[in-house]
């Protein structure tokens, strides 16, 4: 088992990453002090492979456990589900010391942070992240939310959890689509802070996506050893924390045009993409290096082809997004592999360009 260790003061916590830790939330529980009740909201996929077991063995151990299943899916993410879950807590006689066991992928982390940081001003949040997303991103740093109307991720908190749990044998049932979506972050990670990371993914791909339990713990231990780094230095999202964001501003606009048919993954894949061009164009990244990111886009199984959407609407969905203030767009650029930086310097028409000549560019 790895640890990292997150240092934000009174809120710091550890991350522990291993394989088979699931069967081991007890003894996590008591050494960081737990006792007695505890919720665990999960969802009936993660419920059915690993919460019914979760909670038998915490069972045996001593515990008081109730599970609360939401439905599967990103609509759960509201408040209408969680004051559902304010319910069950109170009726369940849950208490301010009561810790709640977020025990699913991001979804269920960002709903489950949403509600502990909320019901009785706080309660303990202990988040178990079953997909590779939550487990190198969403259960790190603290950003809880639920989305409302328009609002996708708006309404929330930093509110950081008591303990991450990160088993990565539990990625073995993760559908295919959603691993190579989590892989699309991971590459994220070997872009903005290290370049040593960037080349053992382009060495090890292969065996990662065989799932080799070696590999799969040190992409996690990496990646989030790197996001916590980041948190630490900026908690609140203020400054450096936005180079998390890399390849999300195009991203998250050919996500938004396309009405959410293009995967977040592949959309995220396509946006670093867009970020490198665009890096190169302003003789910043250098070719070569370009060439080697498109080239580990693709043999994750991620896309490089833009679908067939019109240019506007992405940059119209970019506006909306409130990325482009007086005609420039903020964006995440990479100097080099493992070095970015944030500027508002992109025009827009450098970003139409680069949208416009897509299959000429490299
Ligand atoms: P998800 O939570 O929807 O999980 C994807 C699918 O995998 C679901 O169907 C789920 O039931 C299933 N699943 C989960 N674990 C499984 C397992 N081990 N085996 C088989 N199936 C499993 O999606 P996600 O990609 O994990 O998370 C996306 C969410 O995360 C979005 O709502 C996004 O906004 C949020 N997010 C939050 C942050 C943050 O910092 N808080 C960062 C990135 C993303
Ligand atoms: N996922 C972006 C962040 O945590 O800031």
């Amino acid at each position: 088992m790895s640890k990292i260790r997150v240092r934000l003061g009174i809120n710091s916590y550890n991350i522990y990453i291993g394989s088979g830790l699931l069967m081991q939330t007890a003894r996590q529980l008591r050494e960081n002090g737990f006792a007695g009740k505890l919720a665990i909201i999960t969802n009936p996929i993660v419920k059915r492979l690993y919460g019914n077991a979760l909670k038998q063995s915490l069972t045996r151990e001593g515990f008081k456990v109730t599970v609360l299943p939401v439905p599967d899916g990103e609509e759960q993410k509201s408040l209408e589900v969680a004051g559902r879950l304010y319910n069950e807590l109170t009726d369940f006689y849950s208490e301010r010391t009561t810790p709640i066991l977020a025990l699913g992928g991001g979804v269920i982390g960002d709903l489950t942070g949403f509600v502990a940081a909320t019901y009785l001003r706080g309660v303990p949040l202990i988040q178990i992240p079953t997909t590779l997303l939550a487990q190198v991103d969403s259960s790190i740093g603290g950003k809880v939310a639920v989305n409302h109307g328009q609002l996708k991720n708006k309404i929330g908190a930093f509110y950081q959890p008591r303990l991450v749990i990160s088993d990565i044998s539990t990625l073995k049932t993760l559908p295919t689509q959603e691993f190579n979506g989590g892989l699309a972050e991971v590459i994220k990670y070997g872009v903005i802070g290290d370049k040593e990371f960037f080349a053992y993914l382009e060495t090890n791909l292969d065996r990662i996506k065989s799932l080799d339990e070696r590999l799969l713990k040190e992409i996690v231990y990496r990646s989030a050893k790197i996001k916590a780094e980041i948190v630490e230095k900026d908690e609140k999202d203020l400054g450096l924390r936005n180079i998390l964001n890399y390849g999300h501003t195009v991203g998250h606009a050919i996500e938004s045009a396309s009405d959410f048919k293009v995967e977040h993954g592949k959309a995220i894949a396509l946006g670093m993409l867009a970020a490198g061009r665009i890096s190169n164009k302003m003789g910043l990244l250098d070719k070569t290096e370009l060439v080697r990111l498109k080239s580990l886009i693709q043999r994750a199984d991620l896309t490089t082809e833009l679908p067939r959407l019109e240019v506007a609407k992405i940059i119209q969905a970019m506006k909306h997004d409130k990325k482009i203030l007086k005609g420039k767009v903020r964006f995440i650029l990479a100097k080099a592999l493992g070095s970015v930086f944030i500027t508002d310097e992109v025009s827009l028409s450098l970003v139409e360009r680069v949208l416009v000549n897509w299959n000429e560019e490299t």
